[in-house]
């Protein structure tokens, strides 16, 4: 797999009052993709982006745009998240859909897709669908808000996906979310996790670059 971690800052941390700006920043402090966190208000208890936020960020930055989609009916909306540039879509097994059709669906418009898994769901759950999974995003919070605190137990299933890949021959990358710091990152790293999303640790940072840089070469 990728060699190097990959840092995918979360523009929900950012100040929505300039989002372009905030994700070009994201981009020229060395990001290597945009996390994009859809949420309806309903699936979680929270309101985002739609589309035409994310069409917005794809003209913003060349970067990969990593949209994690936190919504009741994915099936609705994938069209329109394919049109308006992603280059990742994460889709929760807990919403209304079936995941192989949804997962095949998106890849078949060379969009690259996977199943996002809560801190409290099993590997098993998402087994099936691992062989065709281009990612697979573990929630390390219960998704609806930035800034919680980071639950360490979801670390054993960052493990048993890397013994997995290994085991099968997959090719699924390894993408952890939410309350990663500075002090807990070299836990994820050791555990094997290809892509890091960070949102309020470095939209917060005094210089977002200069952590990407340490994340990067701790
Ligand atoms: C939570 C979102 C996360 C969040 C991460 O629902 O899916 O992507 O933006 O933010 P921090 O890093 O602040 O926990
Ligand atoms: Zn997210």
């Amino acid at each position: 797999m990728t060699s190097e971690i990959q840092i995918a800052p979360s523009i929900l941390a950012a100040d929505f009052g300039c989002l372009r700006e905030e994700a070009v920043k994201a981009e020229k402090s060395g990001a290597d993709l945009l996390h994009i966190d859809v949420m309806d208000g309903h699936f979680v208890p929270n309101i985002t982006f739609g589309p035409q936020v994310v069409s917005m960020l794809k003209q913003s930055v060349s970067i990969p745009l990593d949209v994690h989609l936190m919504i009741s009916h994915p099936d609705q909306y994938l069209e329109a998240f394919i049109n308006s540039g992603a280059s990742y879509l994460t889709v929760h097994a807990e919403a209304n859909h079936d995941m192989p059709s949804t997962l095949r669906m998106i890849r078949s418009k060379k969009v690259k897709a996977g199943p996002a898994l809560n801190p409290d769901r099993n590997i098993e759950e998402i087994l099936p669908v691992l062989p065709e999974s281009d990612i697979v995003l573990v929630m390390s919070v219960f998704p609806g808000f930035g800034g919680q605190t980071f639950i360490p137990n979801v670390l054993e299933k960052i493990k048993k996906l890397v013994l997995i890949r290994k085991e099968k021959g997959y090719h699924y990358q390894i993408e952890i979310d939410g309350g990663i710091t500075m002090d807990n990152f070299p836990l994820v790293r050791d555990a094997g996790v290809d892509i890091v999303v960070a949102g309020t640790t470095l939209y917060r940072a005094e210089n977002m670059n200069k952590l990407i840089q340490q994340m990067k070469n701790q």
